[in-house]
């Protein structure tokens, strides 16, 4: 169990290690755009992750493709549909409003 804290709202959930970014903020409410449903294949779950970055999953091969094609991009950028929590606190900033 972590915690997730969501900018610019910057409301803190608890959540389960192994859960996927977005999948803690869909449980806890929020509005994040996700056209593929979590198949890295749209980019539209682009967050930037403030803190905490080195305690999640790695970007794999189809994320960092993804991430190529998108606008806006640093080295703060996953998409939430493949980032996976670890138990150290993260702190995220979305990007997109729905
Ligand atoms: S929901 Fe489409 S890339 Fe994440």
């Amino acid at each position: 169990m972590s915690t997730l804290t969501v900018l610019p709202s910057g409301k803190t959930y608890d959540v389960a290690a192994g859960t996927t970014i977005l999948n803690a903020l869909l449980a806890a409410g929020e509005a994040i755009a996700r056209k593929c449903e979590g198949e890295a294949k749209c980019g539209s779950c682009h967050i930037f992750v403030q803190e905490g970055r080195k305690t999640i999953s790695r970007i794999q091969k189809l994320e960092n493709e993804k991430l190529d094609t998108l606008v806006g991009v640093s080295s703060k950028s996953r998409l939430a549909c493949q980032a996976v929590l670890g138990e150290v606190p993260v702190t995220v900033e979305l990007l997109t409003f729905v």
